[in-house]
């Protein structure tokens, strides 16, 4: 049986993304490569926002989240924590022998710009870690704002993950001023997992050739000189190579603008039927996200008994809460590739299934 994702990732990858990735084997120091490799970076690079490259990880984000951070953390790095996954940046910064600070508010708050202003104010930081979009509670913070602030504190480094925005709204990395954006292949692109995207700007890539431990795999140094020979430091996914260029040529045929548009509208169908159903969403009113709706479970729904239904009578799964929030929330993605009719027949099947058993 195939179940249709609507967990915050991984998502539904089409057949079409299964047939690129089925294409026969290349060399990855082949020029059949290299003319791959080049031919995905203008796609890349207009994607991000950015004249820097973008360099392919063979990892998952937590690889160059890691790596980044060793990269361009001299002494002290800034930790924005407002749900898991940036939670735990500051646990993987510690284990990287790094001095790391908190600015943490609780899950579903926003970091806010004075906050910001403030903790670097306090201590002396070379580096800042912000999550865009807390998939764990669907918060998305005030990027543009927070860059802003970043204009005023030129030493630190900005490494920002929008693992679970990207492509779904405009991030663009350079007029914002980021120095590190980072995305991974099983959100909205729709991919299978295993490949991690990062853009580094000249002034990072200057910051890491002074440290010392960068170490291998994730030596942005190493990036950059395999990227100038159109290349990838150790053997890539090849396959999950195909299948991100298949993407952008189907999001080049999409538009960009449309694509945003999409997402926008597929998240207020979300939305409007939390409302009509009764429900609330988690994060602070204003700071939702565009490609996930994380829900509180208003109605005390038996969520493991909906998903039981939705997956054996309807093919679909939704998330039924991230750790703390596991049964008090519920997650309904709606990135990737889904439409407002895909998107309407989730949501009336849950409908559906919450009237039979609420
Ligand atoms: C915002 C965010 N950052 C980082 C990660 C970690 O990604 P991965 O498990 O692919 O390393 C996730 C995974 O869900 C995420 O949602």
């Amino acid at each position: 049986m195939s179940v249709k994702l609507f967990i915050p990732g991984p998502i539904a990858v089409s057949p079409s993304t299964y047939a690129a990735m089925a294409r026969p084997m290349i060399g990855h120091r082949s020029g059949e490569f290299v003319n791959l490799y080049q031919s995905m970076q203008p796609k890349l690079q207009a994607l991000f926002g950015t004249k820097d490259p973008v360099y392919l990880s063979t990892s998952s984000a937590w690889g160059v989240m890691e790596g980044a951070v060793n990269n361009v953390c001299r002494r002290k790095v800034l930790n924005c924590m407002c749900g898991a996954f940036s939670d735990k940046w500051n646990d993987v910064s510690l284990r990287g022998g790094h001095e790391a600070g908190k600015l943490q508010v609780e899950w579903g708050q926003p970091i806010e710009p004075e906050a910001l202003e403030k903790a670097l104010k306090a201590d002396s930081y070379d580096a800042v870690t912000i999550i865009h979009n807390e998939t764990s509670c669907g918060m998305m913070n005030p990027l543009p704002q927070l860059m802003e602030v970043l204009k005023r504190f030129p030493e630190v480094i900005s490494i920002v993950d929008t693992v679970s925005s990207f492509s779904t709204l405009p991030i663009p990395k350079d007029e914002l001023g980021i120095d590190i954006l980072i995305t991974g292949s099983q959100k909205a692109l729709a991919l299978p997992p295993g490949l991690a995207l990062i853009s580094v700007s000249e002034r990072a890539l200057k910051r890491a050739s002074e440290q010392k431990n960068r170490g291998y795999y994730f030596d942005l140094l190493e990036f950059q000189a395999n990227h100038e020979k159109g290349m990838t430091p150790s053997t890539p996914c090849v396959a999950l190579i195909f299948a991100l260029d298949a993407k952008l040529q189907e999001i080049e045929a999409e538009g960009i603008q449309n694509r945003y548009k999409r997402h926008a509208e597929n998240n207020a169908l979300v939305h409007a039927w939390v409302k009509a159903q009764g429900f609330e969403l988690f994060p602070k009113p204003g700071y939702a996200s565009v490609s996930l709706s994380c829900v509180k479970n208003t109605r005390e729904i038996d969520i493991p008994k909906l998903n039981k239904i939705l997956r054996e009578e309807y093919e679909m799964v939704i998330d039924g809460g991230y750790g703390k929030l596991k049964g008090k929330t519920f997650r309904i993605s709606n990135m990737g590739d889904e439409t407002s009719a895909t998107m309407k027949e989730l949501l009336d099947n849950l409908t559906n299934i919450i009237a039979r058993i609420a």
